[in-house]
């Protein structure tokens, strides 16, 4: 397979997933590739100075499926995604989209722009990451103006609509929202340049465990409805396991071993530090308690 340029990997993809993950309105220069994209990291490193923040993690996430990494503060779980995006520098390994079925062009490579629409992170903190003097609709607009996207009024309103804020939300700075709904308008972020891939850093430790569980249950229905595959970060365990498929637990930089969510419910796990996060994590006590 060979890298080519978007337009050739979009035409092949189409022609092979007839109509999957468009949707009404959308026009060949706003749409993205139609078929799913996972990812695969192989041989992860990342070094800074001295120290050693995540060594030689490999993982593979198939189109569509929902990925979660675990670990104690510390353990390099955030430097993995800011890896997989190019924030954190690659000492060493690969990060490679993978495309649902065979094809003889290949996804866009890791650092070339169609990775980096298709590829978006969500941030830790919601408070963090919206800037203070820019309206929501400032927020939403500086992604498409980079990647010179022209359907400016409709992909705003959409991706307001997709994260269950309506137009009225439009025109408020960050402070006249509350956490929760700084926590969609960074989604409606994500979300705006249509990607196949979204990275979620703790995307609700933030927020208080009302609004937890409806920005999770929201992001169940996106992920469905929209086809995209997950990585998420979670110091909570019942987070994950509610969510995910798979899940890669950390310690240090190190992998400390890789469960199945039914599994991790069930407690079968191989190491002690797994146990031991099970056991720091009361929400997971209570969630596999009532299953
Ligand atoms: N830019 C940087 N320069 C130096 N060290 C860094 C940098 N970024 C991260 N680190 C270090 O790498 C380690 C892993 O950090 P990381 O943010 O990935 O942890 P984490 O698992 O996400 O923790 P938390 O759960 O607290 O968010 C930490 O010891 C951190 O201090
Ligand atoms: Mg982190």
């Amino acid at each position: 397979m060979s890298e080519a340029s978007p337009g050739a990997w979009v035409a092949e993809r189409s022609a092979q997933v007839k109509g999957g993950g468009r949707r009404p309105g959308d026009t060949e220069q706003s749409t993205l590739p139609p078929t799913r994209l996972g990812l695969e990291v192989k041989g992860l490193r990342v070094v800074y100075g001295d120290f050693v923040a995540v060594a030689d993690t490999s993982f593979r996430v198939e189109p569509g499926a929902s990925f979660g990494i675990v670990g104690e503060s510390g353990s390099g779980k955030s430097t993995v995604l800011r890896a997989i995006c190019g924030l954190a520098p690659l000492s060493a390994g690969s990060v490679q989209l993978v495309a649902a079925g065979t094809g003889t062009v290949a996804p866009p490579s890791p650092g070339s722009k169609p990775f980096r629409r298709l590829v978006q992170m969500v941030f830790q903190d919601p408070y963090g990451s919206l800037h203070p003097r820019q309206t929501v609709d400032r927020i939403l607009s500086e992604p498409l103006a980079i990647h010179g996207i022209k359907d400016e009024q409709t992909r705003i309103e959409r991706a307001l609509d997709d994260v269950g804020l309506g137009g009225g939300f439009r025109f408020r700075y960050p402070h006249q929202l509350s956490g929760g709904q700084r926590q969609r308008v960074a989604l409606a972020r994500a979300l705006i340049l249509q990607p196949q891939v979204l990275l979620l850093d703790e995307p609700t430790s933030a927020l208080d465990a009302s609004v937890q569980a409806e920005v999770l249950n929201l992001l169940e229905d996106l992920r469905e409805r929209l086809g995209l595959t997950f990585i998420m970060v979670s110091h909570d365990l019942a987070v994950v396991t509610h969510l995910c498929d798979d899940i890669l637990v950390m310690r240090r930089g190190q992998t400390v071993e890789r469960v199945s969510a039914a599994d991790l419910a069930a407690r079968r796990v191989q190491q002690d530090y797994t146990r031991s996060l099970m056991q720091a994590s009361g929400g997971f006590v209570r969630a596999s308690s009532t299953r």
